[in-house]
């Protein structure tokens, strides 16, 4: 991650960021400007024109055709600045230019995938160009989620059977976090990925790498970082939420309704694809069905990877 930004904002590094950033600021010193003048005479008029004694009886009140004009044409005005320098952002926000790259993005729980125009497709790290508009096709495979770059200003909702967008245009080289900010079930907190802003040769290059084809056990272990398959399952024997999975290979399994079996290949890849159908005894039926959706080849790395921790 680069520095943190500002303890006010996080750095501004997209190009629309400063736009949402001078509207932000304008509404919120209007807004404590005004908050303060109405706290401060609300005070001043309060002890002003307190009653002083039981007898007091105050003067009429008097219409002043000036303080009305005032009240009523300044916050007009105000407010109108605000709805058009706000809308003008908003366009810009909701309309991608038109030569940008188009990446197509997935909420699963818990995870993030994104899928390029050239066929490859990764999780939670987005490699994109620097200073190229992107526009992310996004939609989820179960639950809501919501995709949020706080130094791109940007954040919407990734919902299921319909596509939102976004649109953003990196405007340096480095790391930026992705949150998901709808709570999409129990792993919700660290549904967390990174755009890895990079210079457009390192992107081709890594494009160009992503296609070459790994050895299975290396494809898996990679997919395995990718899609946080730590945070459930431990490789060194120890329970986390997920029963661990070194040694699996071979291994007798006692499950859930009292039956046993041998972990062999078919077992370990139904795990992965319908990981309720044996639920090992003692643990919850807790993983979701979402990686039944990976590719032949993903699952036969997955579980080349799998056998090989001892
Ligand atoms: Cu996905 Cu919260």
């Amino acid at each position: 991650m680069g520095d943190q930004g500002s303890s006010w904002l996080p750095d501004a590094m997209s190009s629309v960021a400063g736009e949402v950033d001078a509207l932000f600021n304008f509404v919120l010193i209007t807004s404590t400007i005004l908050f303060a003048a109405v706290v401060i005479s609300t005070v001043y008029l309060v002890i002003r024109f307190r009653r002083r004694s039981d007898e007091y009886v105050p003067e009429p009140v008097r219409e002043s055709k000036l303080l009305e004009a005032v009240w009523i044409i300044l916050p007009t005005v105000l407010t109108m600045i605000i709805f058009t320098w706000g809308f003008k952002v908003f366009v810009t926000l909701n309309t991608p230019p038109p030569d940008s790259y188009d990446i197509t993005v997935r909420g699963k729980q818990w995870f993030w995938e994104f899928e390029y125009a050239e066929g490859v497709t990764v999780a939670n790290d987005l490699y994109v160009p620097v200073g190229r508009p992107i526009k992310l096709l996004m939609s989820s495979d179960d639950v809501l989620h919501s995709f949020f770059v706080p130094e791109f200003r940007i954040k919407h909702d990734v919902i299921p059977n319909r596509y939102t967008s976004v649109w953003f245009e990196a405007t340096e080289v480095g790391d930026y976090r992705i949150y998901c900010t709808e709570y999409c079930g129990q792993q919700h907190s660290s549904m967390i990925g990174t755009v890895r802003v990079v210079t457009q040769e390192e992107f081709d290059d890594w494009l160009d790498q992503q296609n070459q084809d790994l050895p299975p056990v290396e494809l898996g272990a990679r997919l395995v970082t990718q899609y946080n398959c730590q945070i459930c399952h431990a490789t060194d024997g120890n329970r986390i939420v997920g029963p661990p999975v070194n040694g699996l290979f071979e291994s007798t399994r006692e499950f859930d309704d009292g039956t046993t079996g041998v972990a062999d290949d078919n077992y370990i890849r139904e795990s992965i694809v319908t990981p309720g159908a044996k639920v090992v005894a003692g643990y919850p039926n807790a993983m979701p069905a979402t990686f039944g959706s990976l590719s032949t080849r993903q699952i036969d790395g997955l579980v080349a990877y799998l056998k090989s921790l001892e």
